[in-house]
């Protein structure tokens, strides 16, 4: 099961840099995205996307050697589950929209990821798995903190008609991200015997909603001050729904979901990386 959680992840992290990171790397790097960034926000978009490309071909060959080292077949379906659920909300939402909710994807992943980089200090962690997970955690703090000035940069952007529905989607941007892969774990739990219901009731039991929202607040505790500071919050919408999913408490105070005095997010170059 360890190993096959180790494949899911592998998959997940691929998938994400290639697939949907790097995208939008190519579109910052290339002045596609109708937002003006300072030149060296531009350029560190080159640097990123090659620390992505090699994330992806660390986590592929790490994949590659534990099947060889192990004799263990891959059991987790060929997309994780968040490329499945992000390619719906593109095709829900406007054609107008797509490149917006791209970008907000990737400032949520960008910003979730460096909380989920840890592999602790946990002796039972194989030592080539912690040194991976380390390393690229290291990249993952430049890039956390490219993408909370990046928010800066494009919030005051986006055209006041597409702002209230922009924002109220991130809730699910940032779940889409941090949910369970159900699916894959079912998948997995039914090739040791158990049925499809039993698989389906250990997973329901294991991933209650109060554990999948405890873990989603304490990750996105810092994506979410990002979203307060920048004015995401100020659209009741966008509260409503980080209240529905669980990203906000219930008695959190609404007042305090306003946008706050900010300290300065101006991206200040490449001298960072
Ligand atoms: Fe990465
Ligand atoms: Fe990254």
């Amino acid at each position: 099961m360890l190993t096959q959680h180790l494949y899911r992840y592998l998959q997940f992290t691929t998938q994400l840099e290639q697939l949907v990171v790097n995208k939008t790397m190519l579109d910052i790097a290339y002045g596609r995205i109708g937002v003006d960034l300072p030149r060296g926000m531009v350029f560190d978009a080159h640097k990123i996307y090659c620390d992505e490309a090699y994330h992806a071909l660390f986590s592929m060959d790490m994949y590659r050697q534990v099947i060889d080292a192990t004799g263990v077949a891959p059991r987790i379906g060929s997309e994780p589950h968040f490329f499945r659920r992000l390619r719906r909300l593109l095709e829900d939402v406007d054609p107008s929209m797509r490149l917006l909710v791209e970008l907000l994807f990737v400032f949520c992943s960008e910003t979730l990821i460096s909380g989920t980089l840890d592999s602790g200090r946990d002796q039972q962690v194989d030592p080539a798995v912690h040194e991976m997970v380390k390393d690229h955690a290291k990249d993952e703090g430049k890039h956390h903190a490219y993408f909370a000035s990046f928010l800066f940069h494009l919030w005051p952007q986006i055209h006041a008609k597409y702002q209230e529905s922009a924002a109220a989607l991130i809730p699910d941007l940032i779940m889409t991200f941090l949910e369970p892969d159900r699916e894959s774990l079912v998948g997995e739990l039914c090739g040791y015997d158990l049925s499809r219901n039993e698989a389906e009731q250990v997973v329901a039991e294991t991933f209650t909603g109060d554990v999948v929202s405890e873990y989603a607040r304490a990750t996105a505790r810092h994506t979410l001050r990002y979203c307060r500071e920048a004015g995401v919050l100020d659209h009741p919408a966008a509260v409503e729904r980080f209240h529905e999913l669980g990203l906000i408490e219930e008695d959190q105070c609404p007042a305090s979901m306003q946008s706050a005095p900010q300290k300065d997010r101006t991206w200040k170059g490449s001298g960072r990386f």
